[in-house]
């Protein structure tokens, strides 16, 4: 296992990798590794002969400097359980400094209004920083593949149209979403959750696969009046958006089409704490 933590040692690197027609891969992260990001590990490691694992946590994403602050680093057992993964895994942990040189900012991207809703509506310029690492570890790795996990659906969705306006030759692989034993969905944020609040945030996929069940003989508009409700009643997760959209725009639907795939997303606030959740719903 190695750890680089500047740009030119790991290119220098992976210039003699890709002079021998070596495969890469590589799974960006932000450290705190859970069950979730093995599996994204363990399939990059299936499908390339190199994987890269960055851990960076990446200020511009964050629009709230408390759940910065409070964001879990846990580079120690990250690197830990790697090498329980491979020894072979190249690990990039680079400073702020080395990823913005210059000013911590993000550059601005069109996404195509795809960063308009959900989580773009609640978290100003969250996915322009998301965007700028991004480009900035594809850049520096040139992976054939990279992998990212369903739970982030519309950062997966934004991901590839990223790659598409930057004309990068990189397969964007989504990965499906690993859950606890409770259902709720594997996120670095669970950590921070105490034992009460943990069994209670199952309630979140709960919901979720009953508004799976209800979909094919409901309106959409009565299916979020319902889930809403169902959130009302829960003293101890504040609801942020419910809202079911399709999976190619993003934007909120309000009459189902034939031909349509949908997705129920949703944010909830557990003690301040702010958990994001999806599922297909047909
Ligand atoms: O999903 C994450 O952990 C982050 O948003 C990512 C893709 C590593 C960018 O910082």
């Amino acid at each position: 296992m190695r750890v680089f933590n500047t740009k030119k040692e790991l290119k220098t690197l992976l210039n003699t990798v890709y002079t021998k027609n070596c495969t890469v891969g590589m799974v960006p992260t932000m450290g705190a590794l859970h069950v979730g990001h093995v599996s994204l590990v363990n399939r990059a490691i299936k499908e390339n002969n190199l994987v890269v694992v960055s851990i960076f946590v990446n200020p511009t994403q964050f629009n709230n400097s408390d759940d910065l602050k409070k964001y879990p680093k846990t580079f120690k057992e990250d690197i830990a359980l790697l090498k329980e993964l491979s020894e072979d895994i190249l690990v990039y942990a680079p400073s702020v400094n080395e990823i913005y040189p210059d000013t911590v900012e993000p550059n601005n991207y069109d996404f195509d209004g795809l960063d308009e809703v959900m989580e773009g509506e609640f978290r100003e310029d969250h996915f322009n920083g998301v965007g700028t690492v991004v480009e900035e570890l594809l850049q520096t790795v040139l992976p054939q593949k990279a992998y990212f996990g369903e739970k982030d659906f519309q950062q997966l969705q934004i991901i590839k149209k990223l790659v598409a306006i930057k004309h990068l030759p990189i397969d964007i692989i989504g990965c499906p979403i690993v859950r606890e034993a409770s259902g709720l969905a594997m996120s670095s944020r669970n950590e921070r959750l105490s034992k009460e609040l943990r069994n209670e945030a199952a309630f979140i996929y709960k919901t979720l696969l009953e508004v799976k069940k209800k979909f094919s003989k409901n309106s959409i508009n009565s299916l979020i009046k319902w889930a809403e409700k169902e959130f009302d009643g829960q003293s101890k997760l504040t609801l942020e958006y419910l809202q079911i959209a399709s999976e190619d725009t993003l934007r909120p639907a309000f009459r189902k089409q034939k031909d349509k795939k949908y997705r129920a997303f949703v944010a909830v606030y557990a003690d301040g704490i702010r958990l994001i959740d999806n599922i297909a719903l047909n």
